[in-house]
């Protein structure tokens, strides 16, 4: 089975969010399922830097909008596994981030530059000239690669699978109508019915139009995204397409996330070797300038600055836990006015509050160990690594009650003391996220009851495996029926896509490329 991933991010080349953690992990996983692998991203300038080159480059001809592209095969320097740089570097070599230039703008040709990702994909695909290799399944993921679907989907039988990941909903990849002929869309495809999201082109809708299979990240993100709440404006096409969606839990890839042997702390430390932990809380209350009151919870926030990740009712969260004798310790950037309103609380609290803008993997595991309590509320959340990483750290999470943070996260009052892996809540307000955070600092001041949620978190077992053979029984149940593969037929007329009323609209739609 030859499984072709295509992402725009992986760690360690390339990140922003949980999508590089993901794109990294479950190919690996399936590498040694037995599965032939490979990832295909763009070919940023870091990405060309970090990867190891190997073998020679495949030209993919002229692709739409961006002129000549390459193929250059290449190997994660971790892990050895196998990748292809999408090599155009008019488009992807610049000074910046993945999405956006250095001061927080969209690139203005994000369009082209990410139909060329799934262009030269859609080559790969179809098995172009030079290419000795093609999949059975094409892995698309996110909005950067929702074309794929589309591309491949008018292709004569047999042609490979494709499978859509939805990572988050609230990231559509929306562009005028009048970049249709750049893009090397086909016209008829702009229409209600395909890829036309009120009047723009929508990347994500043509993946969830067109995609043999979805999957989304949790069960209960994959529940929630059907509804008019969470569904971002898609939910009627989601509902029309329950049959082939399904939700399939991301892990943790404990060769990274594990605190017996990541080399990021000053002390490692596992389950029956606990000890460590204290030692990891006060280096970082020295390095991070906090009291060093050891009976003081640290409680740390370490995320993408932004309205999905409640971040601003986090800054409102602050005075009532420092007045519950806790310590602050956020890691994170995002959202500018955000940030200015968390370095103001740091300068009116010094010695209580510390705050880093910015994201460093090592200050974020060092983070990650020394700290008690990890809040991570969300207003939607598809999955949430942070607090599975967090479970192993032997940090408490208290998170609210949505997507896979509700799968993950057991509280004692849903299911009983002896079940209980941190705390959650349901609403979304300050009071909410108050009372729950005076209850994980009252059971930390109490030893033997706090020892326990912890060690339950730090046993729980998030691995890839899982995950990885409901992937590969999914990539089965489509390669099989290959041969039989027909062009789409038009979907069921979704129920129509009101703009509202939405009770709450996420970030999509006013910034659907942000992404932090
Ligand atoms: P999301 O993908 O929505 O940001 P996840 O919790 O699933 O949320 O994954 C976050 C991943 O990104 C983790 O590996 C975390 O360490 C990392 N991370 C957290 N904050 C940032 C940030 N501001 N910039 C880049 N990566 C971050
Ligand atoms: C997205 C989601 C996050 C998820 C990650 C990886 O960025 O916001 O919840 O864990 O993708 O799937």
């Amino acid at each position: 089975m030859r499984v072709l991933f295509v992402t725009s991010e992986f760690y360690p080349l390339v990140k922003t969010g949980g999508l590089a953690d993901v794109s990294a992990a479950l190919p690996l996983t399936l590498a040694g399922l037995d599965i032939d692998a490979r990832v295909m991203l763009p070919g940023y300038a870091e990405a060309l830097d970090r990867a190891v080159h190997c073998g020679n480059a495949v030209p993919l001809g002229e692709l739409p909008g961006a002129g000549r592209v390459r193929l250059l095969p290449a190997q994660c320097p971790a892990s050895g596994l196998p990748l292809w740089l999408v090599d155009c570097p008019p488009l992807y070599c610049r000074v910046g981030g993945p999405y956006q230039d250095p001061d927080g703008r969209d690139w203005a040709d994000n369009d082209v530059r990410f139909a060329a990702l799934s262009h030269a994909a859609a080559r790969v695909a179809r098995g172009g000239r030079g290419m000795d290799w093609g999949p059975d399944v094409v892995h698309a993921n996110d909005w950067h690669a929702g074309l794929l679907p589309l591309l491949l989907g008018g292709d004569p039988a047999p042609r490979p699978a494709t499978v859509l990941t939805i990572h988050n909903l609230a990231f559509q990849g929306l562009f005028d109508a009048d970049r249709l002929p750049r893009l090397g869309l086909p016209a008829e495809s702009f229409s209600p019915d395909g890829i036309e999201f009120y009047g723009r082109i929508s990347f994500l809708k043509a993946g969830i139009r067109y995609a043999d299979r979805l999957t989304t990240v949790s069960r209960t993100y994959a529940r929630e995204i059907r509804t008019p709440e969470f569904g971002c404006g898609l939910d009627g096409l989601l509902r029309s397409r329950a049959g082939d969606l399904v939700g399939i839990p991301n892990g943790a890839d404990y060769g990274v996330w594990d605190p017996a042997r990541d080399p990021n702390l000053p002390r490692r430390y596992d389950l029956a070797n606990i000890g460590g932990k204290r030692a990891c809380k006060e280096v970082l209350q020295r390095e991070l300038g906090l009291d060093s009151a050891p009976d003081a919870p640290v409680v740390a926030f370490m995320s993408r600055l932004t309205e999905q990740k409640m971040a601003d009712t986090v800054a409102d969260a602050v005075p009532a836990l420092l007045e519950a004798g806790a310590l602050f310790a956020l890691h994170g950037q995002g959202d500018r006015a955000i940030e200015r309103r968390f370095l103001a609380l740091a300068r009116r609290h010094p010695g209580r509050v510390s705050v880093e803008i910015g994201y460093d993997e090592r200050r974020a595991r060092r983070l990650l160990a020394g700290a008690d309590i990890l809040l991570h509320p969300s207003r939607f959340e598809p999955f949430g690594l942070v607090p599975i990483y967090a479970m192993r750290y032997g940090t408490v999470p208290v998170v609210r009650r949505v997507g896979g943070l509700a799968d993950n996260v057991a509280d004692a009052m849903d299911r009983g003391d002896g079940e209980a892996t941190g705390f959650a809540f349901s609403g979304d307000s300050l009071a909410d996220m108050e009372a729950c955070l005076a209850r994980a600092v009252a059971a930390f001041r109490q030893p033997v009851t706090w020892r326990r949620i912890q060690r339950r978190g730090m046993s729980q077992d998030f691995g890839w495996q899982g995950p990885a053979r409901d992937y590969l029984a999914l990539y089965r149940s489509l390669a099989g029926s290959r041969a039989d593969r027909c062009p789409p037929e038009p979907v069921r007329r979704p129920a129509p896509q009101s703009a509202g009323p939405l009770t709450r609209r996420p970030d999509p739609v006013r910034a659907p490329l942000t992404k932090a």
